[in-house]
């Protein structure tokens, strides 16, 4: 397949003869052969035997062709909407309030618990198509709505089953400790052994997970037993990832940089301590705008102080029924840049190769290159930051994925 007559395409990798820190091409064009990128560069270069070899052509109207997004963190998989609890926060309630009455995480807890497998996919695959239409080819799903062995092991099996039936790619990652079931909230420690003990091993034996998270914070988990969780995980082959420092400082980006974090996502009260242990361990920061701009009351994670630290930003949506039930990404990035003062070229970046890189993936996806997964977006646009400018409209024209149309025309 080939895309022709591409006015910019955007490659995330800058190199000679390429404009800018993202990389681009000024009339490009795309060859790809099965589910991989044969060919990039400039059309006018565009070898001859490529163009009659091509079984499909693409003409992308001189509009932007750049790498389909990667979402890093999201908690896709679960049942219920939370609107009332949206509407008890406008009116005065804390997250941390609602949490406590046995709202909260613990209401999606009960409601994912009561749904059968097949209802969490059918639910989960309409989510994954209006990710799919925002741009996003690549997904980080956590569990963390189940909070039993086998509840945790039946998020995860949507995770795994969606990568199969939908074009979405997916990424597993075990978040049984996002809070203390009700079960156990007089004896916390049993739940923690739990983790250990069983919710791990099965999880890493059946391969439904290739990261560990957990949400370290008030009302939920501690430094210590992150430590004790993250090494367990460690041990069973499930790199780590945080939730920290998001509603208080719980020395986030230091722990993160301790536990050789991949990335250490919120970070809207990280200290500067937090920041220079993390640049110092090449700690990722997922920075999630739109759930900081849903709960945060006007405050954001220090974004321009991350990135003097030296620190790598990813941008994901959380997706999640309580503090962020978006899919967009391109509106996150719009966030991150009005609200946190991103460079919009870092925002794109953020959603592209640093996100891969946040998920150990840099080698696949993220970035447009010969040998690159074939993950593709055509965008209605004449420039990069369009559909960041023009927030709440979808600029996405056609989604490649594995080399296929899978949206559009
Ligand atoms: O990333 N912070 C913890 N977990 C989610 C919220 C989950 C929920 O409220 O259901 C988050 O914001
Ligand atoms: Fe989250």
């Amino acid at each position: 397949m080939l895309i022709t007559n591409i006015g910019r395409l955007v490659t995330m990798e800058p190199a000679v003869q390429r404009e800018g820190t993202l990389g681009v091409i000024v009339h490009g064009a795309v060859v790809m052969d099965g589910d991989r990128i044969a060919w990039i560069g400039p059309e006018k270069a565009l070898p001859a035997d490529a163009v009659h070899g091509a079984a499909t052509a693409i003409d992308a109207e001189g509009g932007v062709v750049m790498p389909g997004l990667v979402d890093p963190h999201t908690h896709l998989v679960f049942a219920g909407s939370r609107e009332g609890e949206f509407v008890a926060r406008a009116r005065g309630e804390s997250y941390h309030t609602i949490a406590a009455a046995g709202g909260g995480i613990l209401s999606t807890v009960a409601a994912t618990r009561a749904a059968t497998e097949e209802a969490l996919l059918a639910t989960a695959e309409s989510r994954a198509w209006e990710a799919l239409r925002s741009g996003t080819t690549t997904i980080e799903i956590k569990s963390g709505y189940g909070l039993t062995v086998d509840d945790e092991r039946k998020i995860l099996r949507v995770v795994r089953r969606l990568d199969q039936t939908h074009p979405i790619h997916t990424v597993g990652t075990f978040l049984g400790a996002h809070t203390v079931p009700i079960e156990f909230r007089d004896r916390r420690g049993r739940y923690v052994a739990l983790i250990c003990d069983e919710m791990i091993p099965q999880v890493a034996r059946e391969g439904l997970a290739q990261f560990c998270d957990i949400f370290v914070e008030e009302g939920a988990f501690t430094p210590e037993e992150a430590r004790r969780i993250l090494a367990v995980g460690r041990a069973h082959g499930l790199r780590p990832r945080l939730h920290v420092d998001q509603f208080h400082d719980v020395g986030g980006g230091a722990l993160a940089a301790e536990v050789g974090a991949l990335s250490a996502d919120h970070l809207d009260l990280v200290t500067r301590e937090g920041m220079t242990a993390m640049a110092r361990a090449g700690v990722v920061a997922g920075l999630l705008p739109a759930a900081s701009f849903f709960t945060g009351r006007g405050h954001y994670p220090p974004a321009k102080a991350l990135v003097d630290a030296g620190v790598p930003i990813a941008l994901a949506t959380d997706c999640n029924p309580g503090t962020s039930p978006t899919l967009d990404l391109f509106l996150c990035g719009t966030i991150a840049v009005t609200q946190m003062g991103l460079d919009p070229d870092l925002a794109l970046l953020g959603m592209t190769r640093v996100a891969a890189q946040s998920l150990g993936r840099a080698e696949r996806i993220g970035t447009l290159g010969v040998g690159k997964q074939a993950d593709l977006l055509l965008l209605r646009c004449q420039s990069e930051y369009f559909p960041l400018y023009r927030f709440g409209s979808s600029a996405v024209r056609v989604v490649i994925c594995d080399g296929e149309v899978v949206w559009g025309e």
